[in-house]
């Protein structure tokens, strides 16, 4: 066997005792997880756990294989949102004469859902109107890296709650091509291909029972189209500029695009004999200034949305530490004592046991919805601690548990068997 792998991969020296010269399926080893909640497949697909992480191994046709891994490798150095590769393995040797297929060796994306286990768990009152913009701002920014997918559906998304909203990842590469830009024709082919896809998925889950009653197939595919234009159209327009209003006017665009979880990498203006005209060209990586301002202030690494909510969170704390104590208190000062007088006060409260049901931010995010509501309730602020007893208490263990080795170190299989409805 050979094993490729991009660095660094030093924690997951533990693979390499995995039985890889038999057939993936008919592996047996401690170390393989169940993952009752994952998408439907072609391949055979198994999770695994290594060195304290989780790895999801796709028995692949080799050529295919070193395909997905280059693609995967070149989206992650562009910050695209797709699951990390690991490596591949090959030459695995023969099985009933004939020679095993290449394993691809991806990282576990950790909290992360299928669309199916979205649907039929708590997610099911989940406003399915975000799982489409996920998905279409997925798309979007896939387009303008100049990559069609080829195949983009439900089952080839993974989602992540990310403080209200939800997050969706590419998860497979195999038909993808990389171009220095795309067509309008090669955009159409993707969006109508997901858009038919979409239905069909939603399609197969309304006959099994496991759509909700007011979740609409043919209505979410079709506005999938729709959502994808008016996103793309607001990133790439060329807008006429009045000579007299461009500063504000520009300000206006960046700060849209910002809204919109996108950066801008580049902005030009065109002056023409009809008037000037704003070219913007975004960067198309997930944007991170929430992310890497948490990160520096307080070590948490978080997604965008989670950090936005934190920081907010932390602002409030500096101005409440301010008033208490009559002085004025530096942004990094309130940020060191918010993460352990408030955040680590909060998350210490989670057992053990409970700790896999979602990420720790994202606990956090809940326990702050939650305080709102008690608040509400009782007609007065109630403190953060108050609600987060009453969260852990009352909320979490309804969640359903997610494939992490927080979660998996608790009970063997982890999870409930959800999923197994015979659809896969
Ligand atoms: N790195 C990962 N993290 C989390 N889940 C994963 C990961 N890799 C695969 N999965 C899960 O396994 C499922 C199957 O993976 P994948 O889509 O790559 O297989 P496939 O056989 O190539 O699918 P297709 O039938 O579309 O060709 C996914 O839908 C997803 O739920
Ligand atoms: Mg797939």
């Amino acid at each position: 066997m050979r094993f490729i792998f991009r660095p660094p991969a030093g924690d997951a020296a533990g693979l390499l005792t995995l039985p890889w010269h038999e057939p993936l399926e008919e592996w047996k080893d401690d170390r393989l997880l169940e993952m009752p909640h994952r998408g439907i497949s072609r391949h055979v697909v198994r999770f695994v756990e290594a060195d304290g992480h989780i790895f999801a191994l796709k028995e692949i046709n080799e050529r295919l294989a070193r395909r997905e891994y280059r693609l995967l490798g070149q989206l992650e150095s562009m910050g695209m949102p797709a699951v990390a590769v690991l490596g591949i393995a090959v030459e695995r040797g023969q099985h009933q004469g004939l020679e095993l297929d290449a394993i691809l060796v991806t990282r576990f994306l950790d909290f992360s859902m299928s669309y199916r286990y979205l649907f039929s768990n708590r997610y099911a009152s989940f406003p399915e109107g975000k799982l489409v913009d996920a998905m279409v701002e997925l798309l979007v920014r896939l387009h303008l890296a100049g990559l069609l997918w080829g195949d983009c559906s439900l089952s080839n998304t993974l989602f992540r709650p990310d403080a209200g909203s939800i997050e969706a990842y590419l998860v497979d590469a195999e038909t993808a091509e990389l171009h220095p830009t795309l067509t309008d024709g090669q955009r159409d082919y993707d969006i109508r291909y997901a858009a038919e896809r979409v239905g069909g998925e939603l399609l197969d889950l309304q006959a099994g029972g496991l759509l909700p009653e007011h979740v609409d197939p043919i209505g979410i595919a079709m506005e999938l189209p729709q959502r994808y234009h008016a996103l793309w159209d607001e990133l790439t327009r060329e807008e006429p500029i009045d000579p007299g209003d461009q500063r504000y006017q520009v300000t206006k665009r960046v700060e849209r695009l910002n809204e919109l979880g996108f950066d801008v990498d580049e902005l030009e203006l065109v002056t023409a004999e009809d008037g000037a005209r704003l070219r913007v060209r975004t960067k198309v990586g997930v944007s991170g200034h929430h992310r890497a301002k948490l990160f520096a202030l307080t070590g948490l690494d978080v997604t965008e949305g989670q950090a936005r909510r934190l920081l907010n969170d932390v602002v409030s704390y500096r101005g409440h530490l301010e008033r208490k104590e009559g002085r004025a208190i530096p942004e990094t000062v309130a940020a060191h004592r918010w993460r352990a007088e408030i955040f680590d006060k909060v998350l210490g409260l989670v057992p053990e046991e409970l700790a896999g049901r979602l990420a720790p931010a994202e606990i956090f995010h809940e326990v702050l919805e939650h305080r709102w509501f008690l608040s509400e309730a009782a007609g007065r602020g109630v403190r953060t601690t108050t609600a987060a007893r009453s969260y852990v208490e009352n909320v979490l263990p309804g969640l359903p548990d997610t494939l992490t080795p927080a979660a998996t170190a608790q009970t063997d299989s982890g999870v409930d068997p959800l999923g197994d409805d015979g659809a896969a």
